[in-house]
């Protein structure tokens, strides 16, 4: 079965063709990210204008490149998302299926990221219902419980800040270019993430929700009153500190929540989706602490299929196409 996906949640435009929901048979993703990056972060309004501009200049690319595949469904990233931004999607999702003549799934973004960890991946082995699902995104922290690919449960929700926007943000404290993850990750690689002890966030808290506006506070604080200290020389130093020990807090605080889940529901096997699980050392912290109370199985999307694509969107349309 191949599935046509539409992405326009955020800042890439993306369209894809997916068989069977794993296998990428053509895929093309326009990111405005350049746009963006002067204003720091995401404006939605240029978003949805931007997204209407690509459509038009990929669309008719895509579908002559796609000309010799048949087409069974059309799925869309719907409602989760910058409201302007989903619609535009939405609209041409919707025009596709009826010129088309196929049904269209419209799809939950957050959750589909769990589904982009299948796609051109081969694992020796599959994880079986339930399994846990770490969504770590730019708008999304959640801890999910999944008994089938439609029924699931979400264990542990964003309380304020994702965590992607507390990497974003903390980027932007530093002066760092949008979006932040990456920066703040290869920054890290520079600084000792043992040197400055910033709080881990609700680390007594007896539910699994995350949140981390007050983690983000305390490295605001801390460069407020450190910054000065450095010139241009060794402030990289300063802001790999920063970053590697800000990693580390946010990280250790999502391992104890995903140690908890565990521990709470005997689910060992967790499967982990969106941009913030492009991070190495995000798989390493939870390695390194859950590991040692249980033996537990990771699997982890391959990088491109981390961040937002329409790839992911057809993939987990695949598993709700025969309920339509
Ligand atoms: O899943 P995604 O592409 O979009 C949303 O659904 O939000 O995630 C984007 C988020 C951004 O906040 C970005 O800074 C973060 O994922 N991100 C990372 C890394 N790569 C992207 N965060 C930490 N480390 C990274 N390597
Ligand atoms: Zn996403």
């Amino acid at each position: 079965m191949n599935i046509l996906g539409v992405e326009t949640t955020c800042d890439e435009t993306s369209l894809a063709l997916v068989q069977d929901g794993v296998k990428v048979l053509h895929e093309t993703t326009v990111s405005q990210i350049l746009k963006h990056r002067q204003y720091g972060g995401v404006v939605p309004d240029l978003g949805a204008r931007e997204h209407l501009t690509n459509l038009q200049s990929i669309g008719d690319e895509f579908m002559r490149e796609i000309n010799d595949h048949k087409i069974d469904a059309v799925a869309v990233a719907a409602k989760i998302g910058l409201p302007p931004a989903v619609q535009v999607g939405e609209a041409y999702a919707a025009g596709l299926a009826k010129s088309l003549n196929v049904p269209l799934i419209p799809v939950n973004h957050a959750v589909a990221h769990i589904w982009g960890t299948w796609i051109d991946q081969k694992f020796e082995t599959k994880p079986e219902f339930p399994f846990l699902g770490l969504i770590v995104s730019g708008g999304h922290s959640q801890i999910v419980q999944f008994d089938s690919p439609t029924s699931y449960e979400v264990l542990g929700d964003t309380l304020d800040d994702a965590v992607g926007e507390a990497f974003d943000k903390v980027a932007a404290m530093l002066k760092l270019p949008y979006p932040g993850g990456p920066e703040v990750e290869a920054m890290a690689q520079l600084g000792d993430e043992l040197s400055i002890k910033f709080p881990i966030p609700l680390k007594d808290d007896d539910t699994l929700n995350l949140s981390f506006s007050g983690l983000k506070t305390a490295v605001r604080n801390y460069i407020a009153a450190e910054e000065g200290k450095y010139d241009e020389k060794t402030r990289k130093f300063f802001v790999g500190d920063v970053c590697a020990s800000f990693q580390l807090s946010a990280f250790t605080a999502i391992a104890n929540k995903v140690l908890k889940a565990m521990q709470e529901t005997k689910i060992h096997e967790l499967v982990i989706g969106g941009g913030v699980a492009c991070n190495q050392r995000l798989v390493d912290v939870l390695f390194n602490r859950i590991g040692e109370a249980h033996q537990f199985d990771l699997y982890v999307p391959s990088k491109q299929y981390c961040t937002d694509n329409a790839s992911l969107i057809a993939g987990y349309a695949y598993n709700l196409a025969e309920e339509i």
